[in-house]
């Protein structure tokens, strides 16, 4: 598959994509949203493929958000209404990949481009980066995911302070507040994610997807359903060859051999 705005690329069991309109800060234009959903549909089904990193062209930007000019030309509600629903589909199936999905923050994180984000797993941003929520001066609000995600991370008031300010922040702020896991000096962060997706392209995949599915959908029931689907999860990768190469190995004193089975 050939993609115009987005770049694809693997190496070994790690799979990048990088937002690629650098000349628009890699605004997320609907062209966008369409080839990242068709290479998040790839990337399902590649079992070879352990770990994704998402990340922008050029040292400016991870996503500037939504296209503005796009933005400016919708008529009417329901087109409104298509351009969140169609982003959210996206948010579902990053939510649903078997994979680790690790957002590399290499500059501005904004509106679209932070919601973007948000939908990852983990975020490791450059002590460049700067991330906000800036749709209320656009006579909008994030529409993307970002009132309901951004809370769930950050708790509700510091969501509504930066939401309702629009206000941006800098990496060690996004850090302080919980926005983002890591913070990496901007030369050091490709390899610093590179280094991160390895370590879980390492390890074995059926637990780790099992911790994304725990928590991503634990995350939006009352705590004892959760913990009940946390058991009913347990209990399957107790059935596992891996589960039973990790503990047999443990006891033998050697490096476990995952299958992935
Ligand atoms: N949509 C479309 N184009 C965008 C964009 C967006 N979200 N963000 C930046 N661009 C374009 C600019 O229009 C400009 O294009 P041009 O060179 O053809 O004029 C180019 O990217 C560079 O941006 P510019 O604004 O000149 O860079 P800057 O360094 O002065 O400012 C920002 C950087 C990120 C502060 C500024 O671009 C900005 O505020 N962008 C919009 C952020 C936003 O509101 N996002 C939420 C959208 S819902």
């Amino acid at each position: 598959m050939s993609y115009e705005a987005i770049l694809v690329e693997r190496a070994g069991a790690i799979a990048t994509i990088t937002l690629n309109r650098p000349k628009q800060l890699n605004a997320l234009s609907q062209a966008v949203i369409g080839e990242l959903s068709t290479a998040f549909e790839e990337l399902e089904n590649a079992s070879d493929v352990r770990a994704i990193i998402l990340t922008g062209a050029g040292d400016r930007a991870f996503a500037a958000g939504a296209d503005i000019t796009e933005l400016a030309q919708l008529q009417s509600a329901t087109q409104g209404r298509l351009v969140a629903t169609r982003s959210h589909a996206l948010g579902r199936k990053l939510a649903d990949l078997a994979q680790p999905v690790i957002a590399a923050i290499n500059g501005f994180a904004l509106g679209g481009g932070l919601e973007l984000a948000l939908a990852c797993d983990i975020r490791i941003a450059s002590d460049t980066a700067q991330l906000g929520l800036p749709e209320v001066s656009l006579g909008i609000i994030p529409g993307w995911g970002g009132t309901q995600r951004l809370p769930r991370l950050v708790g509700p008031g510091m969501a509504k302070l930066l939401m309702m300010t629009g206000e941006r922040i800098d990496a060690a702020e996004a850090l302080r507040i919980g926005l983002v896991e890591r913070v990496v000096p901007q030369a050091e962060l490709s390899n610093a994610v590179r280094q991160l997706a390895a370590t879980l392209a390492s390890l074995p995949p059926i637990s780790i997807a099992a911790i994304k599915q725990a928590v991503n959908r634990g995350l939006n029931m009352a705590l004892d359903d959760a913990n009940m689907y946390e058991a009913g999860l347990f209990a399957e990768l107790t059935a596992t060859e891996d589960a039973k190469e990790g503990t047999r190995a443990f006891v033998e004193k050697r490096k476990p051999e995952w299958r992935g089975r």
